[in-house]
């Protein structure tokens, strides 16, 4: 299957960031070892800052892929624009929050993303995109 990964904003930083609540492993030390447990699947990352970047490619991996995992990081709290994204494609989305985000500030708590999405998980560190991969992949 083809699978993609798309990280929003600051998701740069994980391994450097915040390392109480993220953790302190890169993501790309992390992607390594996803892409050795899932040799039989095609998994593709990305990542932005730039909410009209994270639109672009959901647009252009929307149509072909099998499943995408999408960290919004903050713009899952704000951004209609997302939401409109993953509700324009045909490739299922799963919300993903490596924080327990109902464990955390108010704001946190509303998705403008998860009713356009198959399922959220969040709240098991890294390992919450593993969990996303095994949803669309059973
Ligand atoms: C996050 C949770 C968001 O509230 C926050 O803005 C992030 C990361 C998470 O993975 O836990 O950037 O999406």
């Amino acid at each position: 299957m083809k699978i993609q990964i798309i990280n929003g904003p600051n998701l740069n930083l994980l391994g450097v960031r915040e390392k109480s609540i993220y953790g302190d492993s890169s993501f790309e030390t992390y992607l390594a070892g996803l892409k050795q447990r899932y040799p039989q699947h095609q998994i593709d990352y990305y990542q932005s800052n730039v909410e009209g970047e994270l639109i672009n490619k959901l647009h252009e991996v929307g149509f072909s892929f099998d499943g995408i995992v999408m960290n919004a990081g903050a713009y899952t709290h704000t951004s209609v624009a997302i939401a409109d994204a993953i509700a324009g494609i045909n490739t299922p989305v799963v919300e993903v929050h490596i924080s327990n985000v109902y464990k955390r500030e108010e704001f946190r708590h509303v998705s403008m993303l998860a009713k356009n999405c198959k399922g959220v998980i969040a709240g098991f560190g890294m390992d919450s995109y593993r969990l996303a991969i095994e949803s669309l992949t059973v």
